[in-house]
């Protein structure tokens, strides 16, 4: 046979196959995200996450003391609050000595090397279970900001590295910017869920933290799944109101996207591998129906290679594990 291009000769041992490898996942792609509960010596599994646990914030230090020795440096905290925290302006983010804040400022000082990421948005606080400040059962904008950019200040001021504001409200990116820098903080990063879609793959997350919404659902500020021009026009928003990074979430479904951004914008792309695709994985694995570990990798390079450079993702700690 005369063939030219023989991309077989490209693939015939491990060694030239790894040669000519395009994309990889190292830990350092990786943001681990870890939930916060009250109490000493505490930790429950979430029930549709398995190997993912809620931590008192004595057990969450311990945790990301290991997870620092396994190379994983960055960590995305989100507190779950009983209910009687709750109220409909979320009052309890500013608590400096609450759960949260008080547990980030001790991430800090015993891990001045860890790097906080924190979320912005009111639903783990509100009585709603929304992202935004709710009135007549309507998400508003405009009011949410003051609250959002207030919740931001009082993390930074807690020692947060990069703010994750994942609310979807309009304008929020250059609000928080502007609170941020009127206050010294001009060294403070902000992540924003810029292309965050109204997506059931959320789902674990909510059992985990109890943050679902009490009425309706979050389709009137996260994104159509149908839609991809929109995400164009949200990252151009939070691009130009001084976003440090851009993140597509959920991932999986949405590697179109990532790559999108990819292509039109010279700041890092972020993908959220979000808990609803943890648990697909898990789920399978259990039933013997897929290779849990291989399957794993598989995904988390995808998401490199559609375009992002930092994946958030509840692998991480395993997938730490898994290559030492
Ligand atoms: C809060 C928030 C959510 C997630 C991250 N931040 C849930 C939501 O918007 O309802 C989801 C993360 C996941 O599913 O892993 N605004």
């Amino acid at each position: 046979m005369n063939i030219p291009h023989r991309p077989r000769r490209n693939r015939k041992s491990a060694a030239i196959r790894n040669l000519v490898q395009e994309n990889s996942v190292t830990v350092n792609d990786l943001i681990y995200p870890l939930f916060l509960i009250d109490g000493k010596n505490k930790k429950s599994e979430v029930a549709s996450m398995p190997g993912i646990l809620r931590r008192s914030p004595d057990l969450l230090l311990k945790e990301i003391e290991s997870c620092l020795k396994l190379g994983i440096t960055t960590f995305d905290i989100f507190p779950g609050l009983s209910e009687k925290l709750k109220d409909k302006k979320a009052t309890e983010s500013l608590n400096k000595k609450g759960l949260y804040l008080s547990t980030l400022r001790d991430i800090k000082k015993y891990f001045p090397e860890a790097v906080i990421m924190t979320d912005v948005a009111m639903d783990p606080y509100s009585s709603d279970g929304h992202d935004g400040y709710v009135k007549n059962d309507e998400i508003l904008n405009d009011e949410t900001l003051e609250i959002l950019a207030k919740m931001a200040l009082a993390q930074a001021e807690a020692g947060a590295d990069i703010i994750g504001p994942s609310d979807m409200m309009d304008g929020r990116v250059g609000y928080i910017r502007e609170a941020l820098d009127d206050n010294g903080f001009t060294n403070v990063s902000i992540m924003s869920y810029t292309a965050k879609y109204a997506s059931a793959f959320y789902g674990p997350f909510r059992d985990a933290l109890d943050s679902a919404p009490k009425f309706g659902d979050k389709k009137t500020y996260q994104m159509n799944p149908a839609n991809s021009k929109e995400a164009l026009l949200e990252a151009d928003l939070d691009f130009n109101e001084g976003a440090d990074f851009l993140m597509v979430k959920p991932a999986l479904s949405y590697l179109d996207v990532i790559k999108l951004l990819n292509d039109n914008f010279n700041i890092p792309i972020a993908a959220y591998n979000v808990s609803g695709e943890y648990a697909m994985v898990k789920a399978a694995a259990a039933k013997g129906w897929i290779d849990g570990g291989r399957v794993r990798d598989e995904i988390l390079l995808s998401m490199k290679r559609a375009g992002a450079s930092v994946i958030l993702t509840y692998f991480a700690k395993e997938f730490a594990l898994s290559i030492k």
